[in-house]
Order: C-alpha cells, then sequence, then structure tokens
C-alpha cells in the first residue's frame, strides 16, 4: 500500500444549486440561497435547477406542478440571475439527474440515509407510509450536483447534511470503480448572515413553505401591507433592542429579526444595532418591514410580468435545459463507462 493520496478532482470549477417548485418562496429561500445564486454567477459558470422530480416525492399536484415550476424558475430570473451567465432549467427536462442518481443508489448505503434529519423531520411518525423516492431525496440531490461535476453548492444551514452525503457518494463512487478523482467533492457554501432565517413566530422553527402558518413566513410575492402586518406580529420581547450582539444571546426571535434586517442591508449586525440599539419593536418592525418592501416589490413585480408571457419563460427554460444537457450527457458517457456498462 502507497501512503500517496488518490489525486483530487482537476476539473473545472462549477456552481450548483436547486430548489423545490412546491409553493412560492420565501424570505428564508431569498436570504439563504437566491442572493448567493446572483452573487456566485460573477464568478463561476453556475447552474440553477427548479426541482420539480424532488417536488414529486411527497403529495405531488400535477394540476400545479408546471406552473409552479416556472414561477420558481420566474423569481430566479427576477432576483437577479442573468441567464447571459447562468444556466436555468427545470430538472425533469434533463435526464442525467434520474439516470445518475439510479447509479448512486447502487453506491449509498442505506445507513447513510437513516440518519438524515430531514426525512425524519419530514416523514414523522409515520416512516413506512412515505414514499420511497422522499427517503431516496439526498441521493437524487448528489446526482443534480455531480452530473455537473459542480464543486460549489450555494445552500442554506438546512442543506448541510445533504452536501455531506453528497460528498461520501462521490467519494465512495471514486473508490468503487477505482476512479480516483473523477468526481469532485462538493463544498457546500453556508456562511452569510441569511442561511438561517427562522420562523417570525417561533425563533426555535426554521421559516419554511410547510409551516402551516402563512404569518410565519414573509413570502416574495407579499405586498408592503401584508409585510407590515406580519412583523408587527412577529414573536418578541417587550424589552428594547440590545446595544450589542451578546445582548442578543438568549433572544432567538429578536437575533432572527436583527439578522433579518443584516442581510437585506448588508450590514453587520453589529451596525444594525447601533443604529437600533436601546429602540423598542414599535420603531424596528416598521423599519424593517419598509426594507423588506423595498427589496422585494421590485423582485414580485419582475416576476408576474416573467410568468404573463409564459411562451418567452419557456423558450427561455428550454435553452437552458439544453445547455445544462450539453454539460451533463458528456459526464453521463463518462460515468456509463467507468460503471463498466455495455454500449
Ligand atoms: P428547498 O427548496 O427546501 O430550499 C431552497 C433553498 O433555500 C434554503 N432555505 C433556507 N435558507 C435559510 N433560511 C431558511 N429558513 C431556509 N429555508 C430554505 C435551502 O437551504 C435551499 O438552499 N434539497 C434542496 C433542493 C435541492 C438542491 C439540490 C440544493 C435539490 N437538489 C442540489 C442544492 C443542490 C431543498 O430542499 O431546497
Amino acid at each position: 500500500m502507497s501512503d500517496t493520496p488518490p489525486p483530487a478532482y482537476a476539473g473545472p470549477q462549477r456552481v450548483f444549486s436547486g430548489m423545490q417548485p412546491t409553493g412560492g418562496l420565501h424570505l428564508g429561500n431569498y436570504l439563504g440561497a437566491l442572493t448567493k445564486f446572483v452573487r456566485l454567477q460573477d464568478h463561476y459558470k453556475s447552474i440553477y435547477c427548479v426541482v420539480d422530480l424532488h417536488a414529486i416525492t411527497a403529495d405531488p399536484d400535477p394540476r400545479s406542478l408546471a406552473a409552479n415550476s416556472r414561477e420558481v424558475a420566474a423569481a430566479f430570473f427576477a432576483a437577479g440571475v442573468d441567464p447571459k451567465k447562468s444556466i436555468v432549467f427545470i430538472q425533469s427536462a434533463v435526464r442525467a439527474h434520474t439516470e445518475l442518481a439510479w447509479i448512486f443508489n447502487c453506491v449509498a448505503r442505506m445507513g447513510w440515509l437513516e440518519r438524515m434529519t430531514q426525512f425524519k423531520d419530514k416523514a414523522g411518525k409515520h416512516a413506512e407510509r412515505s414514499s420511497v423516492g422522499l427517503f431516496d431525496y439526498p441521493v437524487l440531490q448528489a446526482a443534480d450536483i455531480l452530473a455537473y461535476k459542480a464543486t460549489h453548492v450555494p445552500v442554506g444551514e438546512d442543506q448541510k447534511q445533504h452536501l455531506e452525503l453528497s460528498r461520501d457518494i462521490a467519494q465512495k463512487f471514486n473508490n468503487d470503480f477505482d476512479a480516483p478523482g473523477f468526481f469532485p467533492l462538493p463544498e457546500p457554501l453556508i456562511q452569510g448572515p441569511g442561511a438561517r432565517i427562522m420562523s417570525l413566530r417561533d425563533g426555535a422553527k426554521k421559516m419554511s413553505k410547510s409551516d402551516p402558518s402563512d404569518m410565519s413566513r414573509i413570502n416574495l410575492t407579499d405586498d408592503a401591507d401584508t409585510i407590515l402586518a406580519k412583523f408587527k406580529k412577529a414573536t418578541t420581547d417587550p424589552l428594547p433592542l440590545p446595544e450589542s450582539v451578546e445582548g442578543l444571546e438568549g433572544r432567538p426571535e429578536v437575533a432572527n429579526l436583527v439578522g433579518i434586517y443584516a442581510a437585506l442591508s448588508d450590514m453587520s449586525q453589529e451596525a444594525v444595532l447601533k443604529a437600533f440599539g436601546g429602540k423598542g419593536f414599535g420603531v424596528f418592525k416598521p423599519a424593517l418591514a419598509e426594507l423588506a418592501a423595498q427589496r422585494l416589490a421590485p423582485i414580485a413585480a419582475e416576476q408576474r410580468r416573467l410568468m404573463g408571457d409564459v411562451p418567452t419563460l419557456d423558450a427561455m427554460l428550454r435553452e437552458g435545459a439544453e445547455q445544462a444537457n450539453a454539460i451533463a450527457e458528456p459526464v453521463m458517457e463518462e460515468v456509463r463507462r467507468v460503471v463498466g456498462f455495455w454500449r
């Protein structure tokens, strides 16, 4: 046995990320992921995907699936993802995802998937009644990333465990098929103040589409009055805002609102507290609502405009799928050879 480590991946650096078309997007999706998509496209070849195959793992709805997929894609463009710089497409339009997911099913171990906390959260007490697809969800996610040999994956904090699994799958594939350095071990890009935006009603729960209360989240399509009403109703405490970041300790709901303000304004939490420390929520909440409304209104308007011209939007998405396929298909050709399939 030699001690030399296997050769590391030496291919080009690429960004890949995805979002589910299950209902509209919220401020957590925007600050945790979408703002990063926009920033990264100036530095990397970036590929952004609306993951409709993931969306059918629980409660599929054939009447709304395509429209929801268009809506998420429109939100990407409206928020500043530029089709001249980035590839934007719908997952089911590129066959490589499902094919590679099958191969990865034969690489990933049951025990790895059984440890996934998101499956446990989503399946609840009724794991045996969940779809096999829901259990397998993170394997498809690994296939999404690695079909493009993506090296960097911008996501919110909640995706950390899935990204670790993607790395494990890439590593085991490279080992099992005697192909050192074939797949990169993708790096999650999680850091930043928006990585974990919490529910407006409960500072211990993340902001989520699946929360039954719409008051718990700011949707990207909420108007200024709704945003103000939701922030005004947001859970806080009777004390004023602290003067320093240490003062946020033990006050998760307050820390969340300060974090949202910081992320939306590109200020540090310190700077936000310098401006608002000692002031009450009667001052802070309307200021936060105004900031959020200012930021989200043009995105919602552009998203509506794009949704009003479905043929143009679909043409953009078809073009994106072609570009995505042009990267993924040569990777799949190599994968088929490495696995040893008859060709
Ligand atoms: P999804 O659709 O649940 O969420 C999309 C993105 O938004 C982030 N996010 C948040 N960030 C901060 N605070 C929150 N409260 C919050 N809620 C959601 C998520 O971390 C994510 O980045 N499994 C993925 C979709 C996916 C994917 C992929 C991502 C499929 N294949 C390949 C990356 C690479 C998901 O459920 O995202």
